[in-house]
């Protein structure tokens, strides 16, 4: 384990199995519909669950990125969102799934909903690896969450602290002194 790590709070067996449960509840979602299902990665930090969920999924998808920025490099979130990279594709009359790594203070769900629906999505759907209720800011809820966590500083599996730790295969909460000295 990376030295940084307090401990784990998903291992690389877990993790699978979250994103399994997550790939059959959107094939279920969208069994019989005809039109393709535009997924979208909010980079970076959904990188790792996107590429694993969307291999796990039997429907056919079509794939989209776009970079959102708000935290910096902090550990608290601004409330700001700067567009870095929009989607190449249009939404208008898709069927969007966003996919985050983590709903934090929900700004930055807000700011996707309000875009995605302004430029006239049929349905827009949120699955998130991550969920902390307790420091939500906004009215906002993903329509699937694969694990809820409480106020813990986790890295790993595409969630970063200053940029770093992206590449671990696993989830872990860091430890305190990295992000307080
Ligand atoms: C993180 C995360 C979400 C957002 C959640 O992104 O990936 O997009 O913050 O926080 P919120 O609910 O408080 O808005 P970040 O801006 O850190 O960029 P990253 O994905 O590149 O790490």
């Amino acid at each position: 384990m990376n030295s940084d790590i307090q401990s784990i709070v998903l291992s690389e067996k877990q993790i699978a199995e979250k994103v399994e449960k997550a790939a059959k509840w959107l094939d279920a979602k969208f069994e019989g519909t005809q039109s393709v299902p535009l997924m979208i990665s909010v980079l970076k930090g959904s990188v790792m669950f996107f590429c694993d969920l969307v291999r796990a999924m039997d429907t056919p998808v079509q794939i989209d990125f776009m970079t959102v920025s708000s935290y910096g490099s902090s550990s608290e979130s601004s409330g700001m969102q700067r567009i870095v990279m929009d989607l190449a594709a249009s939404v208008e009359g898709r069927d969007v799934v966003l996919v985050e790594d983590i709903v934090d203070s929900g700004n930055t769900l807000v700011k996707m909903r309000d875009l995605i629906s302004g430029r006239g999505a049929k349905s827009f759907t949120v699955v998130t690896l991550f969920d902390k209720p307790s420091r939500r800011t906004v009215n906002v809820s993903a329509d699937y969450s694969c694990f809820e966590i409480g106020n813990e500083f986790i890295v790993g599996y595409g969630l970063d602290y200053a940029q770093k730790y992206r590449n671990l295969p696993y989830v872990g909460i860091l430890k305190r002194e990295i992000y307080e000295k």
